[in-house]
């Protein structure tokens, strides 16, 4: 616990940390000569990106009706976090954007799974939406209501909102967890 979210707080987006299997590539300036070394999949998404708009711009929870008022605490030297409530916003929510140190302490006070840690933590409707998650994630589960704690998406993966690096889209998993520590998953990018 301590390790990870000491690298991911510290060194910002500018580690590598490998997390339930997926590996996370952290740096936003890296060349695209280690990603493609590691993940053809990757290189093979990066060329036939034909355009610089995101999956994320898509509204896909139109009608989504409950509450938007959202707690978010972050770190204040991360700056992707920054990025993320700018994505938020853009998606309708209205943000309570609360900078602390204290983030490992915040996430044991919100039960946050050791192995789902993210950077930011985000407080909405009683439940917890750890790291990088989509928008319309968010919306479609809190319409949803599952009888879940929350979501995360571990690690800080690239090509997630608020780690937008050019084009590079790594596959990740959004995840939902309960207080018994199971997790199942919530929804999958694999090719996005
Ligand atoms: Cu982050
Ligand atoms: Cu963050």
């Amino acid at each position: 616990m301590a390790k990870l979210l000491s690298k991911i707080t510290l060194a910002s987006i500018a580690i590598a940390a490998t997390v339930a299997g997926t590996i996370y590539f952290t740096s936003a300036s890296g060349n695209n000569n280690t990603i493609t070394n590691n993940n053809s999949a990757i290189a093979n998404e990066t060329s036939s990106q034909a355009t610089l708009v995101t999956v994320w711009d898509k509204e896909t929870e139109p009608n989504y009706s409950g509450i938007t008022e959202m707690t978010v605490y972050r770190s204040p030297s991360c700056g992707c976090c920054g990025v993320w409530v700018e994505h938020a916003k853009k998606h309708g929510f209205q943000i309570k954007d609360i900078k602390t140190e204290e983030m490992e302490a915040l996430k044991q006070k919100y039960n946050v799974p050791t192995e789902l840690a993210s950077c930011h933590t985000t407080i909405i409707d009683g439940y917890v939406m750890e790291g990088h998650i989509p928008a319309d994630d968010i919306k479609r589960f809190l319409s949803e209501k599952p009888q879940m704690a929350g979501l995360a998406v571990p690690g800080m993966p690239i090509g997630t909102p608020g780690m937008e690096a050019r084009d590079i889209k790594q596959p990740f998993q959004v995840l939902a967890f309960n207080h018994k520590g199971e997790i199942e998953v919530f929804k999958e990018y694999q090719s996005y």
